[in-house]
């Protein structure tokens, strides 16, 4: 398994939601070259969410291209329906949206089964008192910092403070915290500073470059980690 031990970190992750859709494998492979830490992969299914992006098929043709961590954000009704495909996939970790799952508790117990880290992803209107029965059973939150579906969107600032008290509460367990939608260099202190280490970045990633100009998005991922580490 790429993911390793626990650390907090800066870890920078684009969003293959803004790299050239008929190109994956070379994508990833391009900006983890340039210094991605994990590759986030938004799984939409046009019910959960408005959009439809890909399944576990695309995520295994990825496996291949991809070194590190495999961060697959799943924006779908019924997870644990497809669980077992996207970890049997090749994902490192398996997220799943609090308000699209009836049995939480029964579906992270069923990711980590399946070998897979378990993250739980909070909307932005979702209390994290959502995540106090099961803080001890989960490997990362990711708070959503847009309303899921789409990248591109401005960042919610009204989350930071959720962000803070979502530190808070995880207090020294090793529960990563994920920032999702909107991330940029001048967003991602606002959130590095109140706790969270892993920044996906989908547009401030792959912004102005290309797999034949790859240096663009080691730029773009350093511009990000050293707002974020300053
Ligand atoms: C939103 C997705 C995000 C999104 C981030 O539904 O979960 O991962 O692609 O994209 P940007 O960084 O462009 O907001
Ligand atoms: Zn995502």
């Amino acid at each position: 398994m790429p993911y390793t031990a626990f650390d907090r970190t800066i870890k920078i992750a684009p969003s293959i939601l803004a790299a050239d859709f008929a190109n994956f494998g070379a994508e990833c492979a391009a900006v983890e070259a340039e210094g991605a830490d994990w590759i986030h992969i938004d799984v939409m299914d046009g019910h959960f969410v408005p959009a439809i992006t890909f399944g576990p098929a695309t995520v295994k043709a990825l496996r291949p291209h991809v070194k590190g961590v495999m961060d697959v954000h799943l924006m779908i009704e019924n997870p644990d329906a497809y669980i077992g495909a996207f970890a049997k996939a090749g994902a490192d970790i398996l997220t799943v949206h609090v308000e699209a799952c009836r049995h939480l508790d029964r579906t992270i117990a069923a990711i980590r089964e399946l070998g897979c880290r378990a993250g739980v992803a909070l909307n932005p209107h979702t209390h994290e008192s959502a995540l106090d029965y099961v803080l001890d059973d989960i490997d990362l939150v990711c708070v959503m910092t847009v309303n899921p579906g789409f990248g591109g969107q401005s960042f919610l600032h009204s989350q930071i403070d959720k962000i803070a008290r979502i530190r808070e509460k995880i207090g020294e367990r090793d529960v990563h915290i994920e920032i999702d939608g909107g991330v940029t260099v001048e967003t991602a202190p606002l959130v590095s500073h109140v706790g969270a280490d892993v920044l996906v970045a989908g547009s401030a990633v792959f912004k102005g470059g290309s797999v034949g100009d790859r240096a663009v998005y080691g730029r773009n991922i350093a511009a990000i980690r050293a707002v974020a580490t300053q």
